[in-house]
């Protein structure tokens, strides 16, 4: 959940900001880029030095950093966050948030920051059940903050109660659980055909395609980063999945392709068949190694069974079926075609006539339409930007 996102963490004086060293580890083991932002008070409790080694990010505490006279932008700062935890969050610095108060940077970063932001309370437990900070809590859930509960136990006053800051752990899961909870396809099962398919020959040739599996790839990805949970059925492709939650299942041939979709169809939500599966396969395959003659050779094939129009003639109203087309010529024309003849929400067509597009690029340039005949012609784009313009639109499709 928080692979590639931007977090910052506020450290407040505290004595629980020695479980900050923990916590921006379990950060930046998840994948997360993290910018530590500390309180002058809490330079007390714990150095800047480990925070930003273990962050591998310079700290910041002040507005100005003296030896490099550089202006720690807040603004800037807020606006980069995906995430912002304060934790530990003391009394004083949420009595600050809840009223405006900006006499430091961490929040002026706070009051600058756009994204969801997350506290975690730390303090003796007089101050915690003060009616202050009871008000105070309450303001900061009013503007759509979410507190992160302490826990009860021995205090660093030596009293037992309320008022521990919650352990790393527990952070790094709540956090994980409540980002993932308001994801946009937590819940729905999507299966995500990648590659080309070989259809052998011989033991050592066969029939394929140009086929890099990247797009294919870059959506299972976009759609796991949107909460979905993913199967990527991938032909003999060189790509890794980026997020760790994608199931990956390799296959080789049509047949094997047809065969993972059908074990897995049935319960998804979603299907996009973006795989490059061959039409045709040898009726035979020769055991041996075809030895070369005189004369040509001429090697019988059969049709592979289509695996997108087995999905939509046997789909369920509530499943979503996505397919592409990639055309050379007459290009929208016999990609309505193919949408209708296999029961498609939407197809995505690209053309090899245009400069960037199609096998082994970086790039794509794609045009959707959907069952209505709509057509949304996209610029040209990384194919991960791609991945983003369809999986918005699956999004959009399944919020209907
Ligand atoms: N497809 C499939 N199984 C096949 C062939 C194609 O699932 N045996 C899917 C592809 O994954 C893609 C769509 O069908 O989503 C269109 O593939 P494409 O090769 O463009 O079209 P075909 O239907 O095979 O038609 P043609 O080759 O005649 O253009």
């Amino acid at each position: 959940m928080l692979e590639g996102k931007n977090v910052v963490l506020g450290v407040c004086g505290s004595i629980a900001a020695y479980k900050s060293a923990l916590l921006v580890r379990l950060l930046v083991k998840a994948g997360a880029n993290v910018q530590v932002v500390m309180t002058p008070d809490a330079t007390n409790f714990i150095t800047p030095l480990t925070l930003s080694t273990l962050s591998k990010n310079p700290v910041f505490s002040e507005y100005f950093t003296p030896e490099t006279g550089e202006w720690n932008n807040h603004v800037e700062l807020g606006l980069w966050a995906d995430v912002l935890i304060i934790a530990p969050a003391s009394a004083n610095t949420l009595a600050k948030m809840a009223n405006g108060l900006v006499d430091n940077l961490l929040t002026a970063v706070y009051l600058s920051a756009k994204c969801p932001v997350y506290f975690a309370p730390a303090m003796d437990l007089d101050m915690w059940k003060h009616p202050s900070t009871t008000a105070n809590i309450e303001t900061l859930h009013t503007f759509g903050n979410i507190m992160i509960a302490p826990g009860t136990g021995e205090l660093a006053s030596g009293l037992y109660g309320e008022g521990r800051m919650a352990e790393p752990e527990e952070i790094m899961a709540f956090l994980t659980a409540d980002i993932k909870n308001k994801l946009p396809l937590v819940g729905k099962k999507v299966l995500v055909t990648a590659g080309p398919t070989y259809e052998a020959i011989d033991p050592v040739r066969f029939i394929g395609n140009h086929s890099s599996g990247k797009m294919g790839f870059a959506i299972a990805d976009e759609l796991a980063r949107l909460g979905a949970d993913v199967i990527l059925i991938s032909g003999p492709s060189a790509q890794v999945s980026k997020q760790r939650s994608v199931k990956r299942i390799d296959v080789t041939t049509a047949a094997e392709m047809l065969k993972a979709c059908q074990q897995n169809y049935t319960d998804a939500n979603v299907c996009v068949m973006s795989a490059a599966v061959a039409d045709y396969a040898p009726v035979t395959i020769a055991p041996q190694k075809i030895k070369k003659q005189d004369g040509g050779l001429t090697i019988e094939t059969k049709k592979t069974t289509d695996i997108l129009k087995f999905l939509g003639d046997n789909k369920q109203a509530d499943q979503l079926l996505v397919g592409f087309a990639l055309e050379t010529n007459n290009e929208e024309q016999n990609a309505i075609d193919k949408l209708k003849k296999k029961n498609l929400d939407f197809i995505v067509l690209n053309s090899l006539s245009d400069a960037g597009a199609g096998f082994k690029t970086d790039t794509n340039k794609i045009t959707i339409i959907d069952r209505d005949l709509q057509t949304t012609t996209f610029a040209l784009k990384s194919k991960e930007d791609v991945a983003k313009d369809i999986c918005q639109r699956i999004v959009t499709l399944l919020i209907k």
